[in-house]
């Protein structure tokens, strides 16, 4: 798959924080229904594995990544659950190797103009800006820009990206995507509202449509 182009047509991405597998499937498909096929399940919770192999399994209109791989045996089970996308909040250049061993497209993550600067030497085609907001937001997206535009780098901005500022940030034409856990809250998963979540992910979905 070419994740640059799935990410970039989805525009935003739900990442998702699952404690309970049997949750997997009836939650990809709020969110699919809202108009937000491509999920990062993060490998977070003992969950994670399952779910993805359930909605991989389930849900064949949704794209499927793996979120927080932040090592090669993390990188390995993603892969063999079925995730078709990886994604890691920081860079390290082991994690990146084993993704290609494992043939499983990767998107490492920077908060740096160095960290930037290895993840381009390692081949990323994207990166995630993490924590985006904490980081500096759109501010420090632009600056980078400034030095790194002509690499042809692409970002997904993550951490503290919401509905508020979600559009902001898409409107920078080297944003592919913006990923974020406010269309899945806690309570909400908890209480299997998946109403609540079809309708976040509506919403944001609308913005995406827009950019
Ligand atoms: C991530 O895992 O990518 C971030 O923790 C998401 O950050 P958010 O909760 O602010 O959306």
């Amino acid at each position: 798959m070419d994740m640059v182009e799935t990410l970039k047509k989805a525009g935003i991405i739900p990442v998702i924080v699952i404690e309970d597998e049997a949750q997997a499937v009836p939650l990809a498909r709020a969110l699919v229904k809202g108009g937000l096929p491509v999920l990062e399940v993060t490998f977070r919770t003992k969950a994670a594995a399952g779910a993805i192999a359930a909605i991989a399994r389930e849900v064949p209109e949704a794209v499927v990544g793996a979120g927080t791989l932040l090592t090669p045996a993390m990188v390995k089970a993603a892969k063999a659950a079925g995730a078709t996308f990886g994604v890691a909040p920081g860079f390290d250049p082991v994690v990146v190797q084993a993704a290609k061993d494992a043939d499983l497209p990767f998107c490492p993550g920077v908060a740096t103009a160095s960290e930037l600067s290895q993840a381009l030497t390692a081949g990323a085609p994207m990166v995630k800006f993490f924590p985006a907001e904490a980081a500096g937001g759109v501010k420090m997206i632009k600056n980078l820009l400034g030095a790194f535009r002509f690499t042809g780098v692409k970002f997904m901005p993550t951490g503290g990206v919401n509905l508020s500022n979600v559009g902001e940030y898409l409107a920078v034409p080297e944003i592919v995507c913006c990923g974020g856990t406010w269309i899945v809250p806690k309570d909400a998963l908890k209480a299997g509202d998946w109403a609540a979540i079809e309708k976040l992910a509506a919403d944001a979905a609308a913005i995406a449509r827009n950019r």
